[in-house]
């Protein structure tokens, strides 16, 4: 495996294994790598010829008073998880060379990224279609491996691909959780112990709801209020927005029909953890 730095060193790489007929799958993260974005190499190892994943913290989808600055970064622990789930490239920039001082040019997905995170974070999703215009545009990959887990995000990068032509697929892997149902999370070691104990009540919201889908319940209202309660429960919880949305353009609906998007965000203390599950109709 190989540990990459430049724009240049990437571009080089990649096009080396192009000419050999291989495939390229790649995986961005932040880093801090835990089981769930290994699930995410994983997949890219069964399905490509080469497996780059990128790790970078990238600024500009930090709010000014996010948690850029206290991002968890591990490199030497990443490389090695890496390693072991069979990826061969790391790319792993600076941030002055993914971005040039006098950049000005932003990819904004429209629409999609007005509820949900973006209504609390205004920035966020920008920062996160323009970083990631700009590793597809440097590795040209394939496929692209995105985690349900961040499903706003996962679906504005989808659309972004289409919108844009980016020609290639974006596969959506599933969440990945701990024993108790907290999804996890570069995000989770912030939490405290009684913290971390009451943070399975998001999965617990979230297996009410669908319970209630299950038994023939589809008014959002009725649904999302029985979810509040769930919440409720967990005396250290905040909750920042509990909605259901269609899956297409991400806006609320009033009754669940065929599939729609149940998307929570919870304060704990300052961390903010969010989860999600996608309601059915008929299965
Ligand atoms: P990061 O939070 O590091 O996550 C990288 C990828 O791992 C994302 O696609 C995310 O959805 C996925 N992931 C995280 N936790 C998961 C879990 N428990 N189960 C399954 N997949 C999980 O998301 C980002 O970084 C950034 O916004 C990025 C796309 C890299 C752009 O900067």
């Amino acid at each position: 495996m190989e540990l990459l730095k430049t724009k240049a060193e990437m571009r080089q790489a990649v096009a080396a294994c192009r000419c050999d007929g291989l495939s390229v799958g790649l995986v961005p993260t932040m880093g801090y790598l835990h089981e769930g974005h290994i699930s995410l190499v994983r997949a890219a190892r069964a399905e490509n010829g080469l497996v780059v994943v990128s790790i970078f913290v990238n600024p500009t989808q930090f709010g000014p008073s996010e948690d850029l600055a206290r991002y968890p970064r591990d490199l030497e622990r990443d490389l090695a998880l890496c390693r072991e789930a069979g990826a061969d490239i790391v790319w792993n920039p600076e941030a002055a060379e993914m971005y040039a001082e006098d950049a000005a040019t932003w990819v904004v997905v429209e629409g999609l990224t007005e509820r949900l995170c973006g209504e609390s974070r205004p920035t966020h999703f920008r920062g996160v279609t323009t970083v990631v215009s700009k590793l597809f545009n440097v590795v040209r990959p394939d496929r692209a491996y995105f985690g349900q887990k961040d499903a706003q995000q996962a679906f504005v990068v989808r659309r972004m691909t289409q919108d844009l032509d980016f020609g290639l697929d974006i596969v959506i892997c599933p969440t990945v959780r701990e024993a108790d149902g907290l999804a996890m999370s570069s995000r989770n070691i912030f939490l405290s112990p009684e913290d971390r104990t009451q943070a399975s009540v998001l999965r617990r919201a979230l297996d009410a709801a669908e319970g209630m889908v299950a038994a023939g319940e589809r008014r959002t209202a009725t649904i999302k209020e029985r979810v509040q309660q769930v919440l409720a429960e967990a005396s250290l919880a905040r909750p920042d927005y509990v909605e259901i949305v269609d899956t297409n353009r991400l806006q609320p609906t009033e009754v669940v029909e065929g599939e729609a998007l149940l998307a929570l965000a919870v304060f704990f203390g300052r961390t903010r953890l969010i989860d999600n599950t996608i309601l059915r109709i008929g299965l």
